[in-house]
């Protein structure tokens, strides 16, 4: 087995692609892009890319990251095995080993998404287990339940600030997208829903859905972060067409008395886009939700569609700042 960081050369890169190319399929892009195994998130995340070679030819992968500043917190993704070689304990082996290294650095808690059972099984085996109403897991070094570590994660933390979304936020978004919310859809923009009305799935790659309106010139993230480096609440704005934009977030619910702080980031870059219209687009039923938009200028202007989440369809209430 062999652990090493980023930067890796471009054909250490492919050779990784090809193996998650065969394993996940080809529709699947990879949640860890050629950026950060090139080096690039190096002042923000620690890459620990655990491979097993067998004859010279990759068998297995995985990569765990760990935010630099959070080193209580890890992601695990890419646990992959070359077909030929399945079943011979190399996933098992990975897991084992990558485990106990977060653990010797003070890893508190690891998580990861799955839609594979014969993955969970493997994941049950050493620790790992489900996050109520997502298909993510979470490994924690101590004795709570998930629910018990993300309430005990988010209590008193002190001075949040709102700034724009970086790499530092890559896997302190996680706990944040993943804990209980009242609300049902959390943002529009970035589609993504409170667990209790759609079981999420995706893990590392939140971040990515994100950072694509950044990469994809569509619009702009911001984070609301405490000193501790912990995520409390995601904003973003996305370009609609001509000077029109649309902005949406959530905070933790501890911290709902900073979303005004929070949206009120989305709502300046809109501005500096030259923006003359800045609506949202929000769930009938997110009263609470709506009543922090009022609150910050925006008023109920027209019903617009539906959201679909799960198997519910809810009327979409436009409204309108100014
Ligand atoms: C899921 C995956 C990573 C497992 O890889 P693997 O290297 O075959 O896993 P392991 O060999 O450690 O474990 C597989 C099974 O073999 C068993 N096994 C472990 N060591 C063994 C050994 N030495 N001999 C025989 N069987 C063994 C395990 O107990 C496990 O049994 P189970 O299916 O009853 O739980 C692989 O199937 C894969 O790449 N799938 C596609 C990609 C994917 O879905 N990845 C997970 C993303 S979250």
């Amino acid at each position: 087995m062999k652990v090493a960081s980023p930067p890796f050369d471009s054909l250490a890169v492919r050779e990784m692609y090809d193996l998650w190319e065969m394993a996940f399929g080809p529709d699947i892009a990879p949640d860890i892009t050629f950026d950060p195994l090139s080096g690039a998130e190096k002042n923000a995340n620690d890459f620990r890319v655990y491979r097993v070679f067998i004859a010279d030819q990759l068998g297995a992968t995985a990569i765990v990251v760990t935010p630099i500043a959070l080193p209580e917190l890890g992601a695990l993704g890419e646990v992959a095995t070359h077909p030929e070689f399945r079943n011979r304990g190399l996933a098992s082996g990975l897991c084992e080993q990558l485990l106990e290294d977060f653990q010797c650095q003070g890893g508190e808690a690891m998580f990861l998404g799955t839609v594979n059972p014969n993955a969970a099984r493997i994941y049950e085996r050493f620790g790992w287990s489900h996050i109520p109403d997502t298909k993510l897991m979470v490994n924690l070094a101590g004795n709570e339940t998930p629910n018990e570590f993300l309430k005990s994660y988010f209590t008193d933390q002190d001075t949040p600030k709102a700034k724009v979304g970086e790499a530092t936020s890559r896997i302190p978004i996680i706990p944040l997208i993943v804990s209980p919310h009242s609300w049902s859809v959390l943002d529009a923009n970035v589609s993504i829903f409170s667990p209790r009305v759609e079981s999420q799935a995706s893990c590392l790659g939140l971040y990515n859905r994100y950072q694509a309106l950044r990469n994809e010139s569509r619009g702009d993230w911001f984070t609301l972060v405490a000193d501790s480096g912990k995520v409390l609440g995601i904003s973003s704005a996305v370009h609609v067409e001509g000077k029109r934009f649309q902005v949406d977030g959530f905070c933790h619910e501890s911290y709902a008395g900073m979303f005004g702080e929070l949206i009120q980031a989305a709502i300046s870059w809109c501005s500096d886009q030259g923006a003359t219209q800045i609506i949202a687009r929000l769930s009938s039923m997110d009263e609470e939700k709506q009543s922090l938009f009022e609150s910050v200028g925006f008023h109920e202007q027209r019903l617009d569609g539906t959201f679909e989440h799960g198997n519910q369809k809810v009327d979409a209430v436009v409204y309108l700042l100014g």
